[in-house]
């Protein structure tokens, strides 16, 4: 089975220390900090955007994977690359010309994801396959941590999974991910689980390693 990739989501991490616990979840075992950039317009909240990523950069050498939950994405991918983020994900549903967007991602030198929302088919992107680095299939959506995982989503991920074949393209999965359907998403074809809430519960470094371990085991199928 291909390495499962855990990649906590600072959503739902304590802003007001948030170089902190970006160190925090690094030492607690986090394969890749994913940051969810909201906009208040493509999707019902705001977050934050570059110069904070900037400002955390310098606190773990581990991969920085953007969620772009915004519209229009482009103008700022840019600005994204620069702030240090290793992959940029923008969702299919933000903008008229997608295969463009892809481009300029790996044209900043960055690999280039695609995030569907739930009710989005994979058919949507079947013809840009060959620019992707990554799909992100959203198992809720978007604007909130903390939100249930919606089961029609797994079909979903094999469908993805399909599409995918041989090509090296990882399958990250968004929303609700906990030990208890982290089983189900890898057994359909995810690889890199991002988690906010399951993974930041208890408000501890300690909390964390441990959230962190049981949402691995479960994934890889072998409680301890
Ligand atoms: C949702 C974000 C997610 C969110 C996941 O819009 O894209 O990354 O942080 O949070 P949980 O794991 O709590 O569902
Ligand atoms: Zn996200």
């Amino acid at each position: 089975m291909a390495d499962i990739v855990i990649a906590p989501s600072v959503l739902s991490a304590d802003f007001s220390r948030l170089g902190d616990e970006v160190e925090a979840i690094d030492r607690s075992g986090a394969d890749w900090i994913h940051l969810d950039v909201m906009d208040g317009h493509f999707v019902p909240n705001i977050t934050f955007g570059p110069p904070v990523i900037k400002a955390i950069r310098n606190r773990t050498k581990k991969l920085f994977d953007a969620h772009l939950m915004m519209a229009p994405a482009d103008p700022y991918l840019a600005a994204f690359a620069d702030a240090g983020c290793d992959m940029i994900t923008v969702h299919a549903e933000a903008g008229p010309h997608l295969d463009r967007s892809l481009q300029a991602i790996r044209g900043l030198g960055k690999k280039a994801g695609v995030s569907l929302n739930p009710a989005t088919p994979v058919s949507a992107i079947e013809h840009v396959v060959d620019r992707l680095d990554m799909i992100l299939v959203m198992t809720v959506n978007p604007g909130f941590g903390g939100q249930a995982f919606i089961p029609a989503m797994l079909a979903k991920i094999l469908r993805a999974k399909a599409l995918v074949g041989k090509r090296p393209i990882d399958i990250q999965v968004d929303g609700g991910v906990t030990a208890e359907t982290a089983p189900a998403v890898v057994a359909a074809g995810a690889n890199v689980l991002v988690a906010g809430s399951a993974v930041f519960r208890g408000g501890v470094e300690s909390a964390y390693a441990r959230n962190i371990a049981d949402i691995r085991n479960a994934a890889m199928g072998n409680w301890t």
